[in-house]
């Protein structure tokens, strides 16, 4: 509900005064931060920036630099402008703030959305004290072609998994009361299917069928909106034609009319002025119509529209009704987080710095770390290593130092308050083992020798870490790749040290799938640590050694090729399938390589030995009944394990056609060495769902297959059932 003040305000503003309450602009303090990150196009004195709050220019800045600045910049505003409207204070605190946790596909790696809340809740516990509002997260995305770089913040392909992800992030960020200390506004983004960029390239078209971008893309962001979201952001890309930033139809029909959306929607930075490039409005005058008419309240960035919209409603294109609506949102949401009450309650120095890196938060990241990392592969068991007695080399770029550890998309966060692999080991063992270091290769240049001396300590080694993969700036924005593999200098690094013939464990960093290859594919053990945050090397260690076993599942499909993209389990079949990948001529598959993934989503290995049995699933399931099924899972190995157990579904013929498998549930149990449990989930018709002929959704009668299995490529224990008709 809009608050009778916010109803007053609006009735005492200019149009100017209006446009300025709709244009978010970067930080221009000490340079900014802001200013760093993205070259602003707007406002990079900070002196000009104050006298803009004065004239009430702007409704508030982002990615600013702390309590510090926005207590002189909200005093400018409370005292020197004419309505004393508080501003909004907002940034991109994407998986931590001063503590960094996983990032995004990392953390989904762990399935538990009780420890995603509780990292987005602790972000906004230390951000919200420098006078962060509102963050510019979650990133929902789904993201089912790796080559795109951004699937490094979102949760990976799957259209589960990522509603619910979203919603359990922003409960976290949001928390109970919106107008605490502790609470930040979340903003859901990128609205709507960025991630389904064509080739993986960012900012790239979009075009898809109605359909997949209801049953698939749209699934998520609604998910999030529901569980509170105040805010979202519209993306760069086109759909279909029609730029999502002055796409009336998303932004109106589906998220205010469908969806019942009252929060207000933010430009992706210059996304409305990028609508010239797109080629669909001719000048700056026409994107900020465009933009503002399809339904994006606010411009970020641009300055657009403080420029611009004052003349096109003076000039009736633009009606005063619209403006007003949109101001009103963009009050009543400031009003909900209580900066009317206290325009303050947010900055604090003291408070600020009280909260940053306390030790629950470097707990709690270590906790989050060693959950998201996922032990592909562990040959004759060569993991848990003991804790001593042993010559390990660590080899590899990213064996040792302060780089490549929090992630690419870090503002207040630092690789130098992080813990690298090698303190991680040390931490660890201390003394127990003689450990080597040798960086062997950079990253994408080879160094000179590196081959030669890395040889040389693997030869003197009981055990090789090899630290290699993707160093932090390979992923995120604009970081698309064409070759989604372990770069060459590495690769070779790789081969070199298995001609040695040492046990190996990969310890891949990561910021999407890799198609992992030779050496690296074949080496002992596997484990993908993505990146991890303030606490990576220690919670590399803990799994490493055995502290903990390895929980983690993977959340996007390792191909074989890089070649195989987009590729992502939940796929429609072909009219000629090849299921047992025999690689059968006028069959569906690449010439030389099975179309499996090398390691599939759900995949993830334990340190126990996990067995399926007793399925059990009535026949049929009536249809206003529900259908319970249950598996067993037990633990015949000699030590504790984590498994996430998943349940997937098969619509054997429908109206529409429907994928190979699609996960409707999942668990994870906890199992002591000889322990058993019987798993129990419940099936309700609306699973069954899906966009039928007129893209509306749909049941069918009919024969489902259902699988309780392991991962989504596993067989675990599987039958069918039948939906009987109404
Ligand atoms: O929030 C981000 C967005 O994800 C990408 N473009 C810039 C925005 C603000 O920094």
């Amino acid at each position: 509900p809009v608050p009778a003040l916010v109803d007053g305000l609006v009735g005492r503003m200019t149009v100017e005064e209006k446009a300025g309450q709709l244009t978010l602009l970067p930080s221009a303090w000490g340079g900014g931060i802001a200013t760093q990150l993205n070259p602003p196009t707007q406002g990079s004195n900070w002196e000009e920036q104050l006298d803009e709050v004065r004239r009430m220019q702007l409704t508030g800045v982002f990615n600013g630099n702390g309590a510090e600045m926005a207590r002189r910049m909200q005093t400018v505003a409370m005292t020197e402008s004419r309505l004393k409207i508080p501003l909004i204070f907002a940034a991109d605190i994407i998986h931590g703030h001063r503590t960094i946790f996983p990032v995004g596909v990392g953390e989904a790696a762990s399935f538990d959305l009780d420890l995603m809340e509780r990292t987005a809740r602790m972000a906004s516990y230390e951000a919200a004290a420098s006078g962060v509002d509102w963050t510019f997260a979650p990133m929902v995305d789904i993201a089912r072609d790796q080559r795109w770089g951004r699937t490094m913040e979102g949760a990976g392909e799957d259209v589960l998994l990522g509603e619910l992800i979203a919603a359990a992030r922003v409960k976290g960020f949001q928390g109970k009361d919106l107008k605490a200390n502790d609470a930040m506004m979340a903003c859901v983004k990128h609205f709507a299917a960025y991630g389904a960029a064509e080739a993986g390239l960012d900012y790239n078209t979009v075009d898809m069928s109605e359909r997949t971008l209801r049953e698939v893309y749209l699934p998520p962001y609604k998910a999030g909106f529901d569980a509170g979201a105040l805010s979202g952001m519209a993306s760069f890309n086109e759909i279909s034609g029609i730029p999502a930033t002055g796409n009336p139809w998303l932004l109106q029909q589906i998220l205010r009319k469908e969806w019942g959306f009252d929060g207000f929607i933010v430009s992706d930075y210059t996304g409305d002025e990028e609508m010239i490039a797109h080629g669909f409005a001719k000048d700056a005058r026409e994107a900020t119509k465009l933009a503002f008419l399809a339904g994006v309240d606010m411009s970020m960035t641009s300055g657009f529209y403080r420029k611009h919209l004052p003349d096109l409603v003076n000039s009736g294109e633009v009606p005063m009704a619209r403006l007003d609506a949109s101001v009103r949102k963009v009050l009543a949401v400031k009003a909900a987080l209580g900066l009317f009450e206290d325009p303050f309650r947010r900055i604090d120095a003291k408070r600020e710095k009280a909260r940053a890196r306390t030790k629950p938060a470097t707990a709690l990241s270590r906790e989050a770390g060693r959950k998201s990392i996922v032990l592909l592969k562990n040959e004759g068991d060569l993991l848990p290593l003991p804790k001593s007695g042993k010559k390990i080399a660590i080899i590899g770029p990213f064996a040792a130092g302060q780089h490549d550890l929090v992630g690419p998309w870090v503002i207040y966060g630092s690789d130098k308050e992080a813990v690298d692999l090698a303190t991680g080991v040390r931490n660890a063992v201390g003394n127990g083992h003689q450990i080597t270091i040798v960086e062997g290769s950079g990253v994408e240049q080879a160094l000179p020798g590196g081959i030669e001396a890395a040889v040389a300590a693997a030869r003197d080694a009981d055990v090789v870490l090899l630290a290699i993969g993707e160093s932090q700036g390979m992923s995120g924005e604009a970081q698309s790749r064409a070759e989604i593999v372990v770069p060459a200098p590495q690769q070779a690094l790789a081969e070199a040290v298995a001609k040695v013939g040492k046990p190996t464990v990969v310890v891949l960093k990561n910021g999407r799938a890799l198609a992992l290859q030779g050496a690296v594919a074949d080496a002992q053990a596997i484990l993908v640590t993505w990146f991890l945050g303030t606490e990576s090397g220690n919670a590399i260690a803990d799994i490493l050694f055995g502290a903990h076993g390895p929980s983690g599942r993977l959340p996007c499909t390792f191909p074989r090729s890089p070649g195989q993209q987009p590729f992502y389990y939940a796929h429609k079949p072909t009219g000629r399938p090849d299921p047992d990948n025999k690689l059968a001529e006028y069959k569906a598959h690449y010439r030389g390589i099975p179309h499996t993934a090398l390691y599939p989503f759900g995949h993830g290995l334990t340190y126990g030995k996990i067995e399926y049995s007793d399925l059990s699933v009535p026949a049929t399931m009536g249809w206003n009944g529900d259908l319970i099924v249950t598996a067993r899972v037990s633990n015949r190995g000699s030590r504790a394990a984590e498994e996430l157990v998943q349940l997937y579904i098969r619509d054997r013929a429908a109206s529409v056609t429907r994928p190979v498998r699609e996960m409707k549930a999942f668990r994870k149990v906890a199992l002591a060495p000889g322990a058993s449990e019987t798993v129990r989930f419940r099936l309700t018709r609306e699973q069954l769902q899906f966009y039928g002929v007129e893209n509306k959704p749909t049941v069918e009668p009919g024969q489902f297959d259902v699988w309780v299995a392991p991962s989504a490529e596993a067989e675990g224990v599987h039958t069918t059932f039948e939906l009987t008709a109404a």
